[in-house]
């Protein structure tokens, strides 16, 4: 489990996150939503370790990870996926998986990776069993062999999640993994997003795509001008007068 506890995150005179403290439980989807601006990749950057809190405390299951290093937190198995959908393009679909084995979606890691020679106990066929089996199960396998840059948008999603998923991490952190898709793609995302959860990895959701959302997650929280305002099931979410004003007074 994640406990976020009175988290702050201050940008000079720009609070981007108030005190918000929730509960993340494991083996269950939990979404984020938040008008534009609201702090949801602030708080995954601060989850991640890419920014430091201001104040506040955030453990992984009793163990506190405030302050720990991006590869450490990934290594204690919280991964993510960003919003504009992170590759290295001159990598192979399938090279982009294995690299996520070491890495944390840091491309020049990846891009060093590949130019020095592999050690023996991580045989490059042995990575690539794993990068492909995880490519079988997202039904990826078809684009293996095919250039990072030649992906399209929705194709370059699909791929920096199953990066994400390849090192099996207990914690999928997934920031707008539908954004800029169609509804054909956005209803495939919702089935990733549930066939990881079956993989035994608890998903995290960040999403402006409601239908999908409340489609997926078992919990809900609210974040809106960096308060965490609401927290429920997607059904109490969805008949909360506060959550409808935050949402109707932004628009
Ligand atoms: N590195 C940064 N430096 C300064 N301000 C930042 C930084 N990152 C985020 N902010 C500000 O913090 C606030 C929260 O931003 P954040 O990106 O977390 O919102 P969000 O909920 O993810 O929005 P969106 O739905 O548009 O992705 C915004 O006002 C944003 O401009
Ligand atoms: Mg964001």
């Amino acid at each position: 489990m994640l406990s976020i506890k009175g988290v702050s995150k201050h940008f000079g005179g720009l609070k981007a996150l108030k005190n918000v403290s929730f509960d993340i439980a494991d083996g269950r989807v939990h979404g984020i939503i938040g008008p534009n601006g609201s702090g949801k990749t602030t708080m995954f950057n601060c989850i991640t370790g890419l920014l430091e809190v201001t104040s506040g405390n955030i453990y992984l299951d009793d163990v506190e990870i405030t302050g720990k290093k991006a590869h450490e937190i990934s290594n204690l198995g919280i991964r993510r996926t960003f919003q504009q959908g992170k590759l290295v393009p001159s990598l192979t679909v399938v090279e982009n998986v294995m690299s996520g084995i070491f890495d944390y979606g840091r491309n020049d890691i990846a891009d060093t990776f590949f130019r020095v020679p592999l050690k023996e106990s991580k045989k490059e066929s042995v990575l690539k069993d794993k990068a492909m089996e995880i490519l079988e199960l997202l039904d990826l396998e078809k684009s293996a062999d095919r250039w990072a840059y030649d992906l399209v948008w929705a194709e370059r999603q699909f791929v920096q999640i199953a990066r994400a998923v390849v090192s099996k991490p207990k914690m999928l952190l997934l920031d707008e993994p539908a954004s800029g898709m169609g509804p054909i793609e956005t209803d495939q995302v919702g089935e990733l997003i549930k066939k990881i959860k079956s993989m035994g990895i608890s998903p995290v959701v960040v999403s402006h795509d409601m239908k999908m959302l409340m489609n997926v997650a078992e919990m809900v929280t609210v974040l809106n001008f960096g308060d965490n305002i609401f927290e429920g099931t997607p059904a109490e979410v969805q008949k909360d007068p506060r959550v409808l004003e935050a949402y109707l007074g932004t628009e």
